[in-house]
């Protein structure tokens, strides 16, 4: 992978053993001591010299002046030792012949690497509950979680996406229930989620009149674990009106899975694992219940079995993790939820390793913040939330209205705006460090100015404009030169995308690819005002700043791709 880190800290070495010989520093990691002076005119990459002043017992200002001397080849343009820090400049012909070339070589895999080759990782993302609303509380774990499947498989993993949905437990005789009794079929057929939801609020409301409608929930619940015919036929209907309208929220984002096994799916995965459980003396009763207790480990008791000897949430996991362990083999196995759900996971993780398997160690539980929108939080329980389907919808028709007005004849109108405007919301979320509590504001979303979604799929269209009114076909060998400052910083910031990659897959980090974006963006922009670029004043050159252009193009394109957004080529 190129990166002009790991280029320089290798010349360090080198450098470091030819001018303080004795001084061993084959341990230390030099890649990850060097910086990215804040100013670039400072230089592109820069080390401090105080890392290794005990090594070499000298100050930083010697070892600095000393390895300054030193010939660091072609691929550094200058080398200059200020105040204890080594300050590199990339040459041009690095940026040309190296960067340059690795970008349009790559194309639409510049940027991606082999760390995952010949492993499999498992996401469980979305898993929304069936019958319940898909709010904008399910955005983090949809669109983290898929840009993290997109970020290992750009990293050479084979991935699989599993939508762990919520569609077993007691919710299902309240449904059954109400459904018998005020549910009218075609009003449900059609109504899709809402209809069900109203049914379950509508159960809850009588119930409370009427205590006896409870137990014949839970009667109705039990029929359905025995499989009674009529009670599957219902629940199964139930979570196809579900997942129909899922769909059509992942389709506007390009999401598919390759499994929707939810919760039932475990259901009769688990008489053996908890007779191992009981059979390992793990299981403890408490006030008629079956826990687990993790006292020792400082977190509150795993609840395996109710009194009534009916499985939860927790139980389905277990089978869920050893059902996926046998059936993917994975090197990890990838949860994102809320950060609510990280007691569950630490417990859950615990539990596993408890029960003696040996892959504990390969389960990352991935959290995220909450969000509210323009300062609101989002209530669940009083039915007052905001739909995912509706929040993309408001953002696609402010869209269109913009679209109406900056570009009037642009064909694929509708294709456009949903683009556009679905991508403002998912870019808008992931810009933020997905720990971070998210207030969301629609019209700084929707901007085209800013650290936006339509800022950067703007500029992504204006590179495709570029290309195609020079016309004709990009010669990739093309000798390119850099002529300006502003190509120089185009293209340095291009060299960082496949660094970035890594500290995106390393820390489970999408936003460290938008910001990147912004920050290519805005290279591009910068060199797009400043430069003539078709108008250039020679051939060479107009050759040159094309190249460029289609370069900058390919790492959108790739990046914005990375964090589940669209590029069209006309907004
Ligand atoms: N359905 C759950 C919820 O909406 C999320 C499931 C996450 N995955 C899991 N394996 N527990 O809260």
């Amino acid at each position: 992978m190129l990166n002009f880190k790991t280029e320089i800290a290798d010349c360090l070495k080198r450098a470091a053993a030819e001018c303080f010989p004795g001084c061993d520093i084959s341990d230390c990691d030099i890649v990850s001591m060097m910086e990215y002076p804040p100013d670039g005119t400072m230089g592109d990459v820069a080390f401090p010299c105080f890392k290794l002043s005990r090594v070499f017992r000298k100050s930083p200002a010697v070892i600095a002046d000393t390895l300054a001397r030193y010939d660091f080849g072609p691929d550094v343009k200058e080398v200059a030792s200020v105040s204890g820090y080594l300050n590199f400049k990339m040459s041009d012909s690095y940026l040309t012949e190296r960067v340059l070339r690795s970008v349009l070589s790559g194309g639409d895999r510049y940027g991606s690497n082999d760390i995952g080759k010949g492993k499999t990782a498992v996401f469980d993302y979305s898993s929304p509950n069936v019958a319940k609303p898909f709010h904008i509380g399910h955005l983090g774990t949809t669109v983290i979680g898929h840009s993290l499947r997109l970020l290992h498989e750009f990293s050479g993993y084979k991935c699989v996406g599993i939508n762990h949905l919520g569609d077993w437990g007691t919710q299902f005789g309240k449904l059954i229930v109400a459904y018998k009794r005020w549910g009218v079929r075609d009003e449900i057929e059609n109504g899709g989620v809402d209809a069900l939801v109203a049914l379950y609020v509508k159960f809850h409301a009588e119930a409370e009149k009427d205590l006896s409608l409870n137990d014949e929930a839970r009667a109705a619940f039990k029929k359905l674990e025995e499989k009674d015919a009529e009670s599957t036929e219902l629940w199964r209907w139930f979570v196809d009106i579900s997942l129909r309208e899922y769909k059509t929220t992942y389709d506007m984002l390009g999401i598919e899975f390759d499994s929707y096994s939810g919760e039932s799916f475990y259901v009769d995965k688990l008489a053996p694992l908890i007779q191992k459980m009981r059979d390992d003396g793990l299981l403890k009763l408490d006030d008629g219940a079956s826990i687990i207790d993790l006292e020792k480990y400082g977190m509150p008791p795993f609840l395996i079995l109710k009194r009534d000897g009916s499985t939860l949430y927790p139980t389905r996991d277990i089978a869920a993790a050893v059902y996926r362990k046998e059936t993917y083999d994975f090197d990890k196995c990838v949860y994102v939820t809320s950060a609510g759900q990280s007691l569950h996971f630490a417990q859950l993780f615990k539990v596993l390793e408890l029960m003696g398997y040996d892959w504990t160690d390969k389960l990352v539980h991935v959290p995220y913040g909450t969000v509210s929108i323009d300062g609101a939080k989002l209530a669940t329980r009083t039915g007052n939330v905001v739909l995912l389907r509706d929040l993309f919808r408001m953002a696609i028709d402010k869209v269109r209205v913009i679209m109406d007005e900056k570009n009037p004849d642009l064909e694929n109108r509708d294709e456009t705006a949903e683009a556009v405007g679905v991508g403002a919301i998912v870019f808008h979320y992931l810009y933020n460090g997905r720990i971070k509590d998210i207030n969301f504001n629609m019209d700084s979303a929707l901007s085209f100015e800013g650290n936006t979604g339509p800022y950067a799929q703007y500029t992504y269209a204006r590179t495709c404009s570029v290309l195609s009114k020079a016309g004709g076909s990009i010669c990739k060998n093309e000798s390119v030169t850099v002529t300006c400052e502003d190509e120089r910083e185009l293209l340095k910031t291009l060299s960082l995308f496949p660094e970035k990659v890594v500290g995106a897959l390393n820390d489970y980090e999408p936003s460290v690819i938008t910001r990147y974006i912004i920050d290519v963006c805005s290279a591009f922009n910068r060199f797009y005002h400043n430069c003539q670029i078709i108008t250039a004043e020679s051939d060479g050159v107009r050759k040159s700043r094309l190249a460029l252009t289609l370069a900058a193009k390919t790492v959108i394109g790739n990046a914005l791709r990375l964090i589940c957004l669209r590029t069209p080529e006309k907004i």
